[in-house]
């Protein structure tokens, strides 16, 4: 069985799955698979089929790779795929459909307020309304590109003019001080939960690939009741989205000790600083056995 590692791509995450996918490759590799890298910026996912592939396995991030595009591809070429189904990657991708979907549901998500351009915008109502350190983000992007923290309105327009350069839709979200929490899934069950404590003011780019000073922990120091809860949470929220197979889901603990989902990832990041990797190695699954599990999701 001839499998394509489908990775790299045009997204602003090109360089974090272009990590991912060697990684998964070498995995393949190392358990025996046919696999073979291919960068779908330079091949077009199209021809899958007609190169003689069997199965796909997606680690590619962000737009196209990440949000049911490809997805709707292979649907397409009815050739099977790894994790997310197209609604599923599509909603997950999308932080204020995502947080739609939850409201909607009754779980627990972090106010906010949508901006598109071309809108008036009263940053100054904007800001005394949801509180006094926000968070401005696309509504489709990962690893925390063009998100900033706003501590003062006056930041809050330069914020917002910030993420349009990234997508039309933006959020504009109130900060909830507390823990960030991650909950991996695969195969339909959470894996131990990691905390995250960044020493930047907070999880970016640089905290998550680059810096050495970011902290996790897994045991993630919750009791075990509350570590349940959370999973259970994540679980819910996941499949709110008819996101399936593997992915993980971001929450932040407030003071007051309530859990408050971000957002999900369907393909996160399995680069070796990448915390599914983490989280399975805690539960005594090897990076290995991960990539054979998550391959097994492929259908
Ligand atoms: N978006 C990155 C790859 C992650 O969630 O890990
Ligand atoms: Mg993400």
């Amino acid at each position: 069985e001839k499998i394509a590692v489908l990775y790299g791509g045009n997204s602003a995450e090109r360089e974090i799955s272009l990590k991912s996918g060697r990684a998964v490759y070498q995995a393949l590799i190392n358990s025996q698979h046919d696999a073979e890298l291919i960068d779908t910026r330079e091949t077009s996912p199209l021809l899958l089929k007609q190169m003689g592939f069997q199965k796909a396995f997606i680690a590619l991030h962000g737009r196209g790779g990440e949000d049911g595009v490809i997805q709707g591809v292979l649907e397409y070429l009815a050739l099977p795929y790894t994790g997310s189904r197209v609604l599923g990657s599509a909603l997950a991708m999308d932080k204020i459909r995502s947080k739609q979907v939850w409201l909607s549901c009754g779980l627990p998500t972090a106010q906010y307020v949508r901006v598109t351009p071309n809108q008036k915008i009263d940053y100054a109502q904007i800001f005394t309304r949801l509180g006094d350190i926000l968070f401005v983000k696309p509504a489709r992007e990962g690893s925390s590109i063009g998100m900033s923290r706003v501590d003062s309105p006056d930041q809050l327009e330069s914020a917002v003019a910030n993420a349009f350069e990234f997508d039309q839709d933006v959020l504009i979200e109130q900060f909830i001080n507390g823990p960030e929490y991650t909950v991996s899934i695969l195969d339909g069950q959470a894996l131990p939960v990691i905390s995250m404590q960044p020493e930047r003011v907070f999880y970016d780019y640089e905290a998550k690939y680059l810096s050495n000073s970011t902290q996790y922990h897994c045991p993630c120091g919750l009791s075990a009741e509350d570590e349940k809860q959370v999973q259970e949470l994540a679980l819910q929220a996941y499949s709110a989205l008819d996101a399936s197979g593997w992915g993980r889901v971001d929450l932040m603990r407030a003071e007051d000790g309530t859990f408050y989902l971000l957002e999900a990832n369907t393909i996160p990041g399995m680069t070796e600083k990448s915390l599914v990797p983490m989280a399975a190695k805690a539960a005594g699954i090897s990076f290995e056995q991960l990539v054979s599990r998550i391959l097994a999701t492929a259908k």
